[in-house]
């Protein structure tokens, strides 16, 4: 019997870009927020040898370049295992949207191969194999809020935002993450980055030491208002995504988006990752529907979400067990 996985996408609560790196990277700083939107991944082991991808979206690719076909690949290496692996992906999140579809795909079936094969692959391996594979696939190996830092891969659980009505919005448009990179450093590197410090990151780390530092009891928040409070004092901090400011001039109807988010009350709305989709945090899911009902009313794709905390994370991701 296969074993399905959901795939959770997530967003970034801001995002402050570095230098480029000798690796060819670009050092990063930024929150990633798990949500509630995602596919689903069914992944079948059986005697024999070889690894097959199945996808019925038109993008995404059924060969070895495929994230969940290297993260197998990867697991069965590791393992010293044999057997023919079929993973079949249900497609609902958009493909190179910024929310991390591939990436959680990816993970996604890393924790089926392991309920498949019944082994566990010890933790640093699996963070191992994900930081191999590609910069956002680590923040699925912990879900909720997570703090990224090097080229994305390094994950650190922060205290975890309570969950929110979030809007996430899919424009019909693909973004190329190395090329909103290759911008940036044009537009802004050279201004940005002097002698090895970041102006964004020093900025970035500022704004994420007021929020912890400020709110740092400890006690999980569960209550309304606190939860309200919480996100508040993050927005308070005037935490960006650097990539609005070279993905908004290329792609105006994006910053307009947001101005529509904003306008239906959202506390918070930003790009998400490079982009395209974009996101907006709210008070109530009375005003995040009525908001992703305008916005479809307008032929914008958006649906309501939540946010989803780590516990929600690791308890919703397999199914009934
Ligand atoms: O790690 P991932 O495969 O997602 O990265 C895709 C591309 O995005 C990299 O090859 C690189 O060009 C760019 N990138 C970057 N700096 C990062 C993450 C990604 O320049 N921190």
């Amino acid at each position: 019997m296969p074993v399905p996985v959901r795939s959770f996408a997530k967003i970034n609560i801001g995002l402050a870009i570095g230098a480029p790196r000798p690796d060819g990277f670009h050092e990063l700083r930024t929150i990633y927020q798990t949500i509630a939107a995602h596919d689903v991944i069914r992944v079948d082991v059986k005697s024999g040898t070889g690894i097959e991808v199945r996808c019925k979206t038109p993008g995404v690719p059924e060969d070895e370049s495929n994230t969940c076909y290297r993260v197998a690949d990867r697991v069965l290496r590791t393992i010293k295992q044999r057997g023919k692996v079929t993973i079949s992906i249900e497609k609902n999140l958009p493909v190179q949207g910024g929310i991390g579809g591939g990436s959680s795909n990816a993970v996604a079936t890393m924790f089926a191969l392991e309920r498949a094969l019944r082994i566990e692959i010890p933790a640093a391996e699996k963070l191992r194999i994900a930081s191999e594979v590609g910069s956002d696939l680590p923040l699925f190996l912990l879900g909720g809020t997570v703090l990224g830092c090097g080229r994305g891969e390094e994950v650190y659980p922060v205290q975890d935002l309570p969950e929110f009505p979030c809007v996430l919005v899919t424009p019909d448009k693909a973004v190329s993450t190395p090329q909103a990179f290759r911008d940036w450093d044009e537009q802004f590197g050279a201004e940005l980055t002097r002698n090895g410090s970041s102006a964004t990151i020093n900025t970035f780390s500022r704004s994420v030491f007021e929020w912890l530092g400020g709110t740092s009891s400890g006690v999980p928040v569960k209550n309304g208002d606190r939860a309200e409070t919480l996100l508040l004092d993050l927005v308070r901090t005037g935490i960006a995504n650097d990539f609005e400011r070279v993905v908004f001039p290329q792609h105006p109807e994006l910053r307009d988006v947001k101005r529509v988010l904003e306008r239906h009350g959202a506390s918070y709305a930003s790009l998400s990752g490079s982009g395209s989709s974009l996101y907006g945090l709210f008070r109530t899911s009375e005003a995040a529907e009525s908001c992703a009902a305008a916005l479809s009313r307008d032929g914008v794709k958006a649906i309501a979400t939540t946010t989803l905390p780590r516990e929600n994370y690791r308890e919703q991701m397999f199914f009934g067990r």
